[in-house]
């Protein structure tokens, strides 16, 4: 018969190795299951859990419990959901949070409560730069990081207006404004600019006809989730795809549903700290043991899990378990992982990596992720970052 304890392990609750004695290290997984980002919430939990089956087989009896929660894609509902993990069901950490506005609501309850976030996807800059704390802990990436080395891209493949979209939230915001400078600088011009209705836009028609209009030699964009398999689909069905190339943060062409989009995915250029067809033995095991797991491509998203996980698995061990220690350990963790080399700037604990510019190319019915360049070690400046 099984105990309660291997019931657990069996269900993927609880991961442990050896005696059952030392400590329990609690979990709070604090994502999206509902509304736009549901879909990436649960990539970063699948990829959370299978580092934890990957690394997590010596903790030296020490052992990871799982709880988690909803945040909607709501800043209120992120919050409570927050201080329910921790001062009811009293985690040791939390992992997660996906949307940037959900990121700068809890951020001060984070900071308060002293409980350390690993945070395995919004990029809101204001959370590592003024706004840094000592326990946030950016595994994902920031918004500026990522869409930095696209305006010298652009400019260098000889395009010089441009229209921008993206929701309009913080994180739509902030994405821009790192492509434009950069743009600028480059000696690129912006043409024009939408902000679309965040988690309300179905129809972006009036928002391509006014972009149309001001005859820009490309459009540059950040949607993700649900918004950016509609934004991509009508782009194409809105006849822009033979005439205005399309670029953006790579959110646009997530592995996660770019099957989805297909054709209409066909020739669009992304930046983003992850592709799939990185070609090292540490994304090859990810993406085979992913594809068991959950038959289909492991996205950036689930990389950002498995790397959360693998961080609190190296912590662990680092700490041998002592709580106090194991806070301290997390940011100073680094390693190779699926998306290349990985540390924690120890001056804002926002990650520093590699950001590749790919084109989604549609090869034998299927589309396929062509690495075209690649911004080594791109690291934010502090930005007002004092910890
Ligand atoms: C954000 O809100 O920071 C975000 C959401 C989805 C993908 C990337 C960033």
């Amino acid at each position: 018969m099984k105990t309660k304890f291997a019931a657990l392990v069996a269900a993927g609750v609880l991961i442990s190795v050896g005696p059952a004695k030392a400590e329990d290290i609690k979990v709070g997984l604090l994502l999206p299951y509902s509304s736009v980002y549901a879909s990436l919430g649960k990539d970063i939990e699948a990829g959370f859990r299978l580092a934890l089956e990957h690394f997590g087989g010596d903790l030296g009896g020490n052992t990871v419990s799982i709880v988690k929660e909803d945040t909607e894609v709501k800043p209120p509902v992120g919050l409570a959901k927050a201080k329910k993990l921790v001062l009811q069901d009293k985690v040791d950490l939390m992992v997660g949070v996906v949307s940037s506005g959900v990121l700068g609501a809890i951020r001060d309850f984070v900071h308060g409560s002293k409980t350390p976030l690993i945070v395995a996807n919004a990029g809101n800059n204001h959370m590592t730069g003024a706004k840094c704390s000592p326990y946030l802990i950016r595994v994902s990436f920031s918004n500026g990081q990522i869409n930095r080395p696209m305006g010298p891209w652009l400019a260098k493949e000889g395009i010089k207006k441009v229209y921008v979209m993206a929701p309009d939230y913080a994180a739509g915001h902030q994405m821009i404004e790192a492509f434009r400078s950069g743009f600028e600088k480059a000696g690129g011009q912006i043409v024009g600019e939408t902000f679309t209705p965040f988690r309300k836009t179905k129809d972006f028609a009036p928002y391509l006809t006014a972009a149309k209009a001001t005859n820009p030699d490309a459009i540059y964009v950040f949607y993700a989730g649900g918004e950016a398999i509609g934004f991509v689909k009508q782009y194409a069905s809105f006849g822009l795809k033979s005439s205005i190339p399309l670029y953006g943060a790579g959110f646009l062409t997530s592995p996660l549903y770019v099957h989805v989009q297909g054709e209409a995915a066909d020739g669009v250029t992304v930046a983003l700290h992850y592709v799939p067809t990185i070609d090292t033995p540490e994304n090859k095991r990810f993406q085979a043991d992913f594809m068991k797991q959950q038959g289909r491509i492991g996205s950036e998203f689930a990389v950002q899990g498995y790397d959360a996980g693998r961080m609190v698995v190296e912590a662990i061990k680092a700490s041998g378990g002592d709580k106090a220690k194991f806070k301290d350990a997390l940011s100073k963790v680094s390693f190779t992982g699926p998306r290349g080399p990985l540390k924690i700037d120890p001056a804002t604990n926002n990650v520093v990596q590699n950001i590749y510019i790919y084109e989604n190319k549609m090869q034998d019915g299927k589309i396929v992720q062509m690495i075209k360049g690649v911004s080594e070690n791109v690291q934010d400046a502090v930005n007002g970052c004092s910890m």
